[in-house]
């Protein structure tokens, strides 16, 4: 896989922390300029800093990807460094699980911008700065709640509900353009973000019941987006690809 993706420039954001951080080391690893993308600047400039003393080629942007003038600005200055940008990985989100009557309309418009807004600009921000003749790959971070219901995720899910519906839609719609639109499910990494909302006792529950038998790691998640990235999956379009460990099929 390794001279395949080597020259690609990929865009992930949220990559401050968590799986975007793995993803954007792992596809340094192989050989991509990575763009790293995170609200958080110490992070993004943390991951690009990694991802260059293990000898790859990082840019750090610190931006809010449900910001469309910031987020569009990021992607110019990443295009204009590497020429275009060949992959956009959808991955900044605002993890919160709260019981619906507590869900309060800031809350619920910030998850919104950042998730679903924030990942119609990487699409966006994709078809214009690709090369049109090479075509390019989208990457949304769904989760196996958009599929199943889980107490108290309310609004997480249908966001991650909504990444599924807009997967499927842009596969349809920007195929024809030679762009790949996918998504990847991960079931339950204990990342940064996700630790705070599950006790410990939960983790523990799922690490005995997830057909696996473990919880998920990060490098699970971005060994998988490497690979929807990568030349072996020229014919995959539209695929939700779980990496849960058999979570969405036990149901
Ligand atoms: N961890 C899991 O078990 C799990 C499971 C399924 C799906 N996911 C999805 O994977 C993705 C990454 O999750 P994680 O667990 O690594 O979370 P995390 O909270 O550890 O990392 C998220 C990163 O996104 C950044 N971010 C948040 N809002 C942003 C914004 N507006 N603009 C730019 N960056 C922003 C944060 O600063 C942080 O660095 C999310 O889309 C999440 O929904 C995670």
């Amino acid at each position: 896989m390794t001279r395949e993706l080597s020259g690609q420039a990929v865009l992930v954001t949220g990559a401050g922390r968590g799986l975007g951080r793995s993803v954007a080391e792992r596809l340094a690893s192989l050989g991509v300029a990575v763009g790293v993308i995170d609200i958080d600047s110490g992070a993004c400039r943390g991951t690009a800093e990694a991802i260059r003393r293990a000898g790859g080629t990082a840019l750090a942007y610190e931006a809010d990807v449900a910001d469309r003038a910031a987020f569009a600005d990021a992607a110019s200055r990443f295009a204009a460094e590497r020429g275009r940008i060949d992959a956009v990985v959808n991955n900044a989100m605002l993890l919160k699980y709260e019981p619906i009557e507590r869900v309060t309309e800031a809350v619920l418009d910030r998850m919104l911008a950042i998730g679903i807004k924030g990942s119609v600009w990487g699409a966006q921000l994709l078809l214009e700065h690709m090369d049109a003749e090479r075509g390019g790959a989208l990457i949304n971070m769904a989760s196996p709640v958009a599929e199943r219901g889980y107490p108290n995720t309310a609004v997480y899910s249908l966001v991650k509900g909504a990444l599924v519906t807009l997967t499927r839609t842009l596969a349809a719609e920007l195929g024809p353009r030679r762009v790949r639109v996918n998504a990847v499910a991960p079931g339950s990494v204990p990342t940064p973000g996700a630790v705070g909302l599950n006790d410990p006792a939960e983790y523990e529950r799922r690490a005995r019941t997830i057909p696996l038998r473990r919880l998920g790691r990060e490098e699970d998640n971005a060994e998988a987006v490497a690979f929807l990235l990568s030349p072996a999956a020229s014919f995959i379009n539209g695929e939700i690809l779980h990496v849960d460990g058999g979570i969405a099929a036990a149901g």
